[in-house]
């Protein structure tokens, strides 16, 4: 049985780690990122045209670098995170940015989502669906935000990521590579993040599940990204750098747009 992890306990460990992950990230607030090491929307183009007057909802925002890079294409944007750390970095960097945002606290399964319902021409969310109990129940929620006519993006953990790196040898010679072994691609482990006291959990689906959950929410899908990453992202860490030549040969995240 998979352990729960409420919406207090996610908000005390993020707001633990938020000065260190703002810190140790770098994100570039001149291109759209969509995950640690990989092409930005500059380079993949899979979002539509924003203009002046359009509106946006980010949720789990982070430091709303999104939000920023939306707000500077005059979309009007509204930010959702659970934690009040990140919130007030996202201030900051709007502040430094000379954009305003509609920050607001509030999680994937708050029901403030659901007042805002139908009202965003974009919904988008890099890397934090990751940490939702129920993942179709939040694709859902958000969908439910999206006009008629509007898009949707998700970025979250690729599941071939969750794996383990072993050397492996052809049996037709003995040169050993490094490998990945996959411990269970249908149901992939949970990867449990410590700080101090408290830890939340990153799961993995398989990309089919979220296909599903996402036609399942009236949506269908435009663009499915699986990038490898490359050297000059939009978003990078020394940490994840330091992952190195795994990441050029499989993918850390997998990108979701989709239309209503
Ligand atoms: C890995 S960070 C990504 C932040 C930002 N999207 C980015 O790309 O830099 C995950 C973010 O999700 C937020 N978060 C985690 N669980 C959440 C939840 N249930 N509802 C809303 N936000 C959540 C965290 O506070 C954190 O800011």
């Amino acid at each position: 049985m998979r352990e729960k992890i409420g919406d207090d306990a996610q908000e005390r460990y993020w707001d633990s780690i938020s000065d260190e992950y703002h810190d140790i990230t770098r994100i570039d607030c001149s291109d759209f990122h969509y995950g640690p090491q990989i092409p930005g929307e500059s380079a993949l183009h899979i979002l539509p045209e924003f203009s002046t007057g359009m509106t946006a909802l980010e949720i789990g925002c982070g430091g709303a670098q999104n939000s920023v890079w939306l707000a500077k294409r005059g979309v009007r944007c509204t930010a959702f995170d659970i934690s009040r750390k990140q919130l007030a970095h996202a201030k900051a960097i709007a502040s430094h940015q000379g954009v305003m945002i509609d920050l607001r606290i509030g999680s994937f399964a708050d029901f403030r989502l659901k007042t805002l319902a139908s009202q965003f021409d974009f919904v988008h969310s890099s890397h934090a669906i990751e940490f939702v109990e129920n993942p179709r129940d939040a694709v859902a929620e958000m969908a439910a935000s999206v006009k008629k006519g509007g898009w949707l993006m998700i970025s979250t953990v690729h599941p071939v990521y969750n794996g383990d790196w072993m050397a492996v040898a052809d049996e037709h010679d003995d040169v050993e590579r490094d490998g990945q072994f996959i411990v269970d691609y249908f149901n992939p482990p949970d990867d449990i993040r410590d700080e101090g006291s408290e830890h939340v959990v990153s799961r993995a689906y398989p990309v089919s599940a979220w296909f599903k959950w996402l036609r399942e929410a009236g949506l269908e899908v435009t663009a499915l990204e699986e990038p490898a990453a490359i050297a000059d992202a939009p978003y990078s860490s020394d940490d994840w750098a330091a992952h190195g030549g795994q990441l050029d040969v499989i993918p850390s995240t997998v990108i979701f747009v989709a239309k209503k």
